[in-house]
This record gives structure tokens, sequence and C-alpha cells, in this order.
């Protein structure tokens, strides 16, 4: 499937709107991992060598109320694309008005600004998460072609993505177009056996996908935070997991779809509270007390879905297994990096 991309686009220039992905992780107001900005660089680059009048945004965490915005402000992130391009990166505080449209209009060619926190909009009646009408329209109002390399956020039709889009001319950046490379190829003509590793923390997130891999995956591999809806519709303690409980029956439908190609962890490490440092200890799926909740998948988890990957000839992994922003509960996710990057032949 062709899709239009940022050379297709002339942008010599032009006010171009960049929808990034950069939700990064950060503590207390560092950024703990800058990957996903360093991603984005090519399409940045690109554009600025290429003319542009660039205005970058994304959203950050999720903010749902005003005790949100300080921690998940994005201006550490523009100073750390500002160290990473060398180059200067003006951040206007706002998702709207006046200062921003005043700082779009004096942008010269080659140079960039970024704007606050797209889910800032959502404090008020979740504009940016619901594709806003009036918020979307605004967004494009500000530039003369959208491009959107938030692969991250391309299962989200929110105003700053979808909202735009149907206003102005748009293009995949480098990101986006690379990873729907990768990911078709892998999907629809997939090397057998194709594995397929499922975290996060909402089935509700990814139902389509579920269904998808269904049809298409030889096993789905499911951890991370979306396991305990799983395995509370098949009816096992889960304390205090996390757990989307109008999803079990759902859950349920898709343990029948998958008619055994769905795997579930049978050891869990569990904890009493939701805490970097929090005691913890190995749990099998069957013994998760009230006052527990899973943290991350356990030692024999990780031995299962190593089986399970033996011999795979193509892997799709998308979500962490566990809570891995803490370092005692990212042993799965890690584990899996380390089980793939040793599977020769996939
Ligand atoms: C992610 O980190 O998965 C993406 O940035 C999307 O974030 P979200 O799940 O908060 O929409």
């Amino acid at each position: 499937m062709k899709k239009k991309t940022i050379e297709d686009l002339n942008v010599q220039g032009k006010k171009v709107l960049l929808r990034v992905d950069f939700n990064v992780p950060m503590q207390d107001g560092v950024i703990t991992d800058d990957n996903r900005i360093r991603q984005a660089l090519p399409t940045i680059e690109y554009l600025l060598e290429e003319n542009a009048r660039l205005i970058l945004f994304s959203h950050l965490g999720r903010v749902k109320t005003a005790d949100d915005l300080l921690s998940n402000s994005l201006a550490p992130v523009a100073n750390r694309l500002s160290e990473l391009i060398h180059k200067p990166v003006q951040f206007i505080n706002k998702t709207r008005g006046p200062e921003l449209e005043a700082a779009v209009e004096a942008l010269k060619p080659g140079s960039l600004l970024m704007f606050e926190n797209t889910r800032f909009e959502d404090l008020d009646g979740n504009k940016e998460s619901k594709n806003n009408p009036e918020l979307g329209s605004y967004w494009a109002s500000l530039g003369d072609v959208f491009v959107n390399d938030a692969f991250g956020t391309a299962h989200r039709a929110h105003a700053s993505n979808v909202g735009i889009a149907s206003h102005l001319d748009s293009a995949a950046g480098f990101l986006m177009e690379k990873e729907l490379r990768y990911i078709g190829d892998a999907v629809d003509n997939p090397d057998r056996p194709f594995i397929a590793i499922l975290g996060g923390a909402k089935v509700s997130d990814k139902i389509g996908v579920i269904e998808n891999l269904i049809k298409k995956a030889d096993k789905i591999l499911i951890g991370g935070g979306m396991a305990y809806t799983f395995m509370k519709a098949l009816g096992y303690p889960i304390g205090l997991s996390i757990c989307e409980y109008d999803k079990l029956i759902l859950a349920k439908e898709l343990i029948e779809k998958g008619n055994g190609k769905i795997v579930l962890p049978v050891d869990v490490i569990v904890s009493t509270e939701f805490k970097a440092d929090s005691p913890h200890h190995v749990a099998s799926y069957k013994d998760i007390n009230d006052n527990e909740m899973g943290m991350d998948v356990g030692p024999k988890t990780i031995e299962l879905f190593k089986k399970e990957l033996r011999g795979a000839k193509t892997v799709v992994w998308n979500g962490p297994l566990g809570v891995f922003e803490f370092e005692n509960f990212s042993h799965g996710t890690r584990s899996i990096c380390e089980i793939l990057a040793h599977l020769d032949g996939a």
C-alpha cells in the first residue's frame, strides 16, 4: 500500500505541521529515555533542510486534572530536541491562542517551534482525545501542510492527527513510513511460524489488532497490564491488578476465537503498591492475593514465551510486558528483548 510521504510534498517555505510522538518516559521532569525524540530526527532534519517553517507538536502522558499540567509539560522535551539538533527550539507553552499564532507567523524558513502538550486540551472536555472538530480545524489553520510521524499514536483518532489530516494536504514522515513498511510486510506476508507478542495496559486499545492477529499469527503471547483482563475473564484471581471489567466478555470471546493461539502468563511478579521500590515476589497465576497487583511477568512465563518463540520466523511485538519504567519490574520486557536479539533466523 503506497502512502504519500514527505518527499511527495513541496514544503519549501511552507508552514509544516508535524505531529510527532514525543510521549517519552519522564521522572521528576527529567527524560529517562529520549529514543522517541531521536526516532523523529530524520523527518525533522529533512524538513528543516528543505526550508520548511516547522511547527512541532505531540501529546505527553494523559492529562486528566490540573495537577497533570506541570508534570506533563513538553518543555523538557523541547530542550532535549534542541540539544539533539543543535538548534534553538522555540517552545510555546500554549496549545492555542494569539501567542502561538504570532510565533507561527514569525517562523523563518528552516526554523522550528514546538507547542505545548496536545492533551492539555483534554482538560476541557477531552477535545484532543475525542477529536473535537473545532480543535482539529483550528490546529490545521496554523499550517499549510500536515506531516504525521507519530506512529506510536497512529491507532488513535485524535484532533492532532485525524482531525488535522481531514483539513490539509497530508503525508507520512520517514518514521511512519519505515514502521508501516516493516509491519505491513510482517503481518501481510509473514514467514512462519509467525508469533505476536502483545503487552501494554489495555485490551480496549488493541481489540482490532488482536482480532486481526488471531487470523494471521500462529501464536499470540500476551503480557503486561492487558493480561489481567484475560486472566480475570478465565476466572483467575487478579487482586488489585489493572483490569478492564467491561471487557471481560470480549476477552473471553477472543480467547475462544483464538482456539489455543492466545498464551497467557503462568506466573507474575506481584506487589501491594504501584511503586518503583515496593517489595515484590513471584506468584502463580492462580495465587494472586486480594491486596496484590501484577507488575511484571514471572520467570516461568519468560521461559514459556521463550519456548513459544523458538523457531519463529516472524515476530511482531507491541507493548511492554510489565511496568518497565520501574527497574524492578522491567525484567520481563528486557528478557523478551534479549530472547528476540538471539533468535536465529527470525
Ligand atoms: C504510547 O506511548 O503508546 C503512545 O504515545 C500513545 O499513548 P497513549 O496510549 O497515551 O495514547
